[in-house]
């Protein structure tokens, strides 16, 4: 297989193989490359520092990447470029691969308990991040969060509940419930001003008395919505007033750009943090979600007997290794990394955004707040949204994911994953413009 460089007719990659650029650092607004030796000309505010490598472009050809697996089975065609699955195309930072080789160094990878720095570093990273003091005994190990929110169906609810969702949204979330014979109730998102709000009024109209739990997407997930405390206290409220409990699922709390904070729902007040479960995790984030790590959070003690009696008795509270290792490293060592991946997104998201407006005015990317997801509104397009599926895939050669597998309210939506090497991006939108333009 020649290099992924030569397969898209980009220029060879000079840094391939190399993990941290420590002197060079290219310059986007003027094609250039900084030496950080002459610090005069570098105005980043990153500073003379070590810096990583985003535009590094790395071949994920027969690694199982569900990415390029899929590609075929989805799109009809393997001949995409693969801008879906919700996983980063940069390399897993080196300070994970590390704590992993180092745990290789023991010739037995036997079974093993959570390292003791596991929980002390999980939730000293919560409180520095988002201002949350947990209790150790609020927090577990938690196989995978989708997982987790199929075992809150399953623990916290009986077949025939009602269950509210607020699409479109991150897709599992509708599988976890009819999966498991719950009652799937749609609370759909408002877009106003070219931004996602709750439907409170709605909510209220939605519940009954078998309306059990409620599953939030925050930040959300394909909107990039981070929730202000005022919708999420809202949200609080009317929860526990109809004796419903939340889960959270907050994996791209640890993503929000520049502007904006995550705010934990438990602490938004008290009747919050007495009905809610939340799962965090560091997998999204460092670029690590095959590693499958997360934790829950569970501040009240009924609830999480509940939930736990489940994991127990399901024997699910173990996880890897690796797993452990990898989520020490990141949160001991990962904040710098986390900063200029983030940085480097907002880039990608910004050259998005332009070019949209400029070349294809047609579609109206919703500006994220957080993580590297952007929700495309293609209706101006004037397809139907398999129409519009295919003609990204077959005509531009671009593989996003279809909007209405979000839920009501992704009708004429694609969603678009920008955390991949620039050119790639710049490739991909320029596919598009020609697609569109083309007679
Ligand atoms: C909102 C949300 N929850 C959960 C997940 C996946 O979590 P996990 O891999 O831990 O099951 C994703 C991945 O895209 C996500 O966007």
């Amino acid at each position: 297989m020649p290099a992924l460089e030569n397969r898209l007719n980009l220029p060879p990659n000079p840094l391939r193989g190399i993990k941290k650029i420590t002197y060079e650092y290219f310059n986007y607004m003027t094609d250039t490359n900084i030496n950080l030796e002459d610090k005069a000309n570098f105005s980043s505010p990153l500073g003379a520092r070590d810096l990583y490598d985003f535009d590094e472009i790395i071949d994920r050809h027969n690694t199982g990447a569900v990415k390029i697996e899929r590609c075929k089975a989805l799109y009809g065609t393997d001949d995409v470029l693969p801008l879906w699955v919700a996983d980063m195309d940069f390399r897993t930072p080196d300070f994970i691969i590390e704590a992993i080789r180092e745990r290789c160094e023991h010739p037995i990878l036997g079974y093993s308990m959570p390292p003791k720095e596991f929980y002390p570093t999980v939730i000293e990273w919560i409180s520095e991040h988002h201002q949350w003091n947990i209790d150790r005994q609020w927090i577990g190990f938690l196989p995978g969060i989708v997982p987790g929110l199929s075992f809150s169906v399953q623990s916290l609810t009986s077949p025939g509940d009602e269950v509210i969702v607020q699409p479109p949204v991150y897709y599992p979330f509708f599988h976890v419930i009819k999966n498991n014979n719950r009652v799937l109730v749609n609370n759909p998102l408002k877009t106003v001003n070219g931004k996602f709000e709750m439907d409170f009024e709605d909510l209220e109209q939605k519940i009954t008395s078998k309306t059990k739990l409620f599953i939030l997407c925050s930040p959300h997930n394909p909107g990039g919505k981070v929730w202000n405390a005022e919708s999420l206290k809202r949200l609080a409220e009317i929860c526990s007033k109809h004796n419903i409990t939340v889960v959270s699922d907050e994996i791209h709390a640890d993503m929000v750009l520049e502007g904006y904070k995550h705010i934990p729902f438990a602490t938004v007040s008290e009747e919050a943090a007495k009905i809610s479960l939340t799962f965090m995790a560091p997998s999204k984030t460092f670029n690590m979600p095959g590693l499958i790590s997360s934790s829950y959070i569970i501040t009240n003690k009924e609830i999480r007997t509940k939930f736990v009696d489940f994991l127990e008795s399901s024997e699910l509270t173990g996880g890897n290794i690796f797993a452990y290792a990898a989520t020490v490293a990141a949160f001991e060592k990962g904040n710098d990394w986390r900063k200029q991946m983030l940085e480097y997104v907002q880039g990608n998201i910004d050259f998005v955004v332009d070019f949209l407006k400029t070349n294809i005015p047609q579609i109206t990317p919703m500006i994220p707040e957080a993580s590297f997801l952007v929700w495309l509104n293609c209706q101006e397009l004037g397809m139907e949204t398999d129409d519009l599926f295919d003609f990204f895939a077959q005509k531009a050669g671009l593989g996003l994911n279809k909007g209405t597998i979000f839920g009501p309210g992704g009708e004429y939506h694609l969603r678009l994953n920008v955390a991949c090497p620039r050119s790639i991006l710049q490739k991909a939108m320029k596919q598009l413009k020609d697609a569109v333009t083309a007679p």
